[in-house]
């Protein structure tokens, strides 16, 4: 390849952030609340992506993963540290695909020290407070970038996951269950802002994930 033709391939290469894993929301020095997670299904996105010759951000919560080659990781633990990498990361990137299991709530206040129980009854209350969104924030200034969320639902979830897509703001939701935790193989629906509606039927995260970096930006 000529010199031109690997400077005009560099800047064709996508930059793609992908988001993975679980948050972890701590309580105490030693506690925390958080997720069954895996992270396989990010990692493999990040991977394929990286394969097909994007630029890769991989945002992970706590997993034991290896980072697939070529892969840039910065690890995050809570929420709001991974809403902070994800906007860093976004604005110079073409493409987001949110597949972070992100705890919708965290302790109001993390304990200096650990919490014990002496001089408490039975019972105990942790107050939970709202964590932001990151897919709806990230994706409300997205422009014509590509957006893909996940939406984990049990039972049949299409309903829902289309009022999540619609409300979210993002190009496609890629609908699956809890059978899909930790497993190597998933069911998925991906479901389009413009009314399309594509399943994948007990495919590796790796064929899946290979699907999800073929998609294309919607039109508004
Ligand atoms: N998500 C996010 N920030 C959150 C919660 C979820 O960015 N605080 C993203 C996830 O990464 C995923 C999508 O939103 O891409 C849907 O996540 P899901 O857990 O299915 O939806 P929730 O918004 O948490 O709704 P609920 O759990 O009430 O169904």
């Amino acid at each position: 390849m000529t010199a031109r033709g690997r400077r005009g391939a560099a800047a064709r290469r996508r930059r793609v952030v992908v988001t993975a894993g679980p948050t972890r929301e701590y309580v105490d020095p030693v506690r925390y609340l958080s997720n069954e997670s895996s992270g396989r299904m990010g990692f493999e996105v990040a991977r394929a992506a990286a394969e097909r010759g994007d630029h890769v951000v991989l945002i992970a919560g706590p997993v034991e993963l290896a980072t697939p080659p070529g892969v840039t990781r910065v690890d995050v633990v809570n929420a709001r540290d991974m809403l902070r990498a994800t906007r860093e990361a976004f604005r110079t990137a073409d493409v987001l695909v949110m597949t972070a299991a992100v705890a919708d709530w965290r302790p109001r206040r993390k304990r200096r020290g650990k919490w014990r129980k002496e001089g408490g009854g039975e019972s105990a209350t942790l107050e939970l407070v709202r964590n932001p969104d990151i897919l709806a924030e990230v994706a409300r200034r997205k422009g014509d970038r590509l957006v893909i969320g996940f939406a984990l639902e049990t039972g049949d979830g299409v309903a829902r996951a289309t009022r999540k897509l619609e409300r979210k703001g993002a190009d496609y939701v890629v609908l699956n269950d809890e059978s899909a935790l930790g497993a190597d193989r998933t069911t998925v629906d991906i479901l389009g802002r413009d009314g399309s509606r594509r399943r994948l039927e007990r495919r590796t995260k790796r064929a899946v994930a290979r699907v999800l970096v073929r998609l294309k930006p919607l039109r508004a």
